[in-house]
């Protein structure tokens, strides 16, 4: 085996491991479903469309399905269908002959063929354009493609899984996606619940992701006080699991304000989104906002390079000593100290703003 140089864990490291069962699954009920579910077909080799919001783990439980199945001696080959441009994937997906176009200096294999008697990953195969869509079924049809510019058919054995958070019937209803794709990738449907709808996980992934960064940053981080995690079970979750990974990310890192700055976060997204339903969010509360973020940050980065002093900092930033009191009140800043010396206390809210110095 080759020497090992660095001891630091590598960010792709962390991140194309398969999380354990127990965590990856967790004890809520929608879980267990999709947990009996693949369990049942995972080692088949019958195509799987995993559907749910983005950050659900749609491509968490892809590569556990690979991991699992007679499939895993080959590569999880993963190939995002809305990140690569049309003509671009077309070449990515099948690859390409010598001279097939200006600039094919040499052969390239596909990403299909890399995926031989692996498993195929298409995420967010939605945006497929609907050229490719029509290349794709063939393939799927009789295991058989060729090469851009070269005539040769080849044949290859691999696991087809797909993943989306768009809604798949309705983009066939309206003409994006053929039908018959739909009916061929849509063998078999699994829904990963939001967050929000598996609350009771939250700890268990929270615990988990907690001990990955510590390893991944070389930085010890204090375990999550229960309390936090009443909190946390409080939060919308838009951003589902990979919201809650960011955020255990920001925990290591700085400490309780990370979770402040979540629920902050959480606000913004949500009026964003109420934005993209059609209300107009008008440009001068956006302005304010991104004012009271900004005002927030400086505040915060004040406070702690005076160790949370608040006169210092008050005398620092000009303003007066009650001015900085509410605001720190108002934007929910924390320091690391308070929060723990809150979440201590039995009944508290772990991240509320100390009410005295
Ligand atoms: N059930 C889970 N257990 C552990 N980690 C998870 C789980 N679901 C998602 N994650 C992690 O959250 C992040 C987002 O998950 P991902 O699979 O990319 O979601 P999606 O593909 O649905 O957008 C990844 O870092 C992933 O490892
Ligand atoms: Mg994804």
């Amino acid at each position: 085996m080759a020497k090992e140089t660095a001891s630091r864990v590598k960010h792709s490291d962390v991140w194309n491991a398969v999380p354990p069962d127990e965590v990856l699954f967790g004890r809520s009920a929608a879980m267990t479903a999709v947990r009996i579910h693949v369990q049942r077909i995972g080692r088949t080799n019958i195509p799987i469309l995993l559907t749910g919001e983005g950050g659900t783990g749609k491509e968490a439980l892809a590569r556990w399905i690979h991991a699992n199945s007679d499939y895993a001696s080959g590569e999880f080959v993963k190939v995002n269908c809305a990140a690569i441009p049309g003509t671009l994937l077309e070449s990515e997906l099948f690859g390409y002959a010598r001279g097939a176009f200006t600039g094919a200096n040499f052969a390239k294999p596909g990403r299909v063929e890399l995926a031989h008697r692996g498993s195929l990953f298409l995420d967010e195969i939605a945006d497929l354009d609907l050229n490719l869509q029509s290349k794709l079924l063939h393939f799927l049809q009789d295991g058989t493609f060729s090469r851009i510019g070269d005539g040769v058919e080849r044949r290859i054995d691999t696991r087809l899984l797909c993943a989306t958070n768009k809604d798949l019937e309705k983009e066939t209803r309206e003409g994006r996606f053929r039908q018959d794709l739909f009916y061929r990738i849509h063998v078999f449907r699994l829904k990963l619940p939001p967050l929000r709808e598996r609350v009771e996980d939250i700890p268990t992934l929270a615990e988990f992701f907690r001990q990955n960064f510590q390893k991944q940053f070389g930085m010890p981080a204090q375990p999550i006080p229960p309390q936090t995690f009443e909190y946390l079970q409080n939060l919308p979750w838009p951003g589902n699991v990979r919201e809650l990974s960011n955020m255990i990310a920001r925990y290591v890192l700085i400490g309780p304000e990370a979770a402040a700055s979540a629920e902050n976060m959480q606000k913004k997204s949500r009026a964003y989104g109420e934005r993209s339903n059609g209300s107009a969010l008008p440009l001068k509360k956006l302005a304010k906002d991104a004012m009271k973020e900004m005002e927030r940050n400086v505040i915060l980065e004040t406070l702690r390079a005076n160790q949370w002093n608040r006169r210092k900092t008050a005398q620092e930033l000009k303003i007066s000593y009650r001015a900085l009191i509410y605001k720190i009140r108002d934007a929910g800043l924390v320091s690391r100290r308070h929060a723990s010396k809150n979440a201590s206390r039995a009944g508290d809210a772990p991240f509320q703003t100390p009410t005295s110095d």
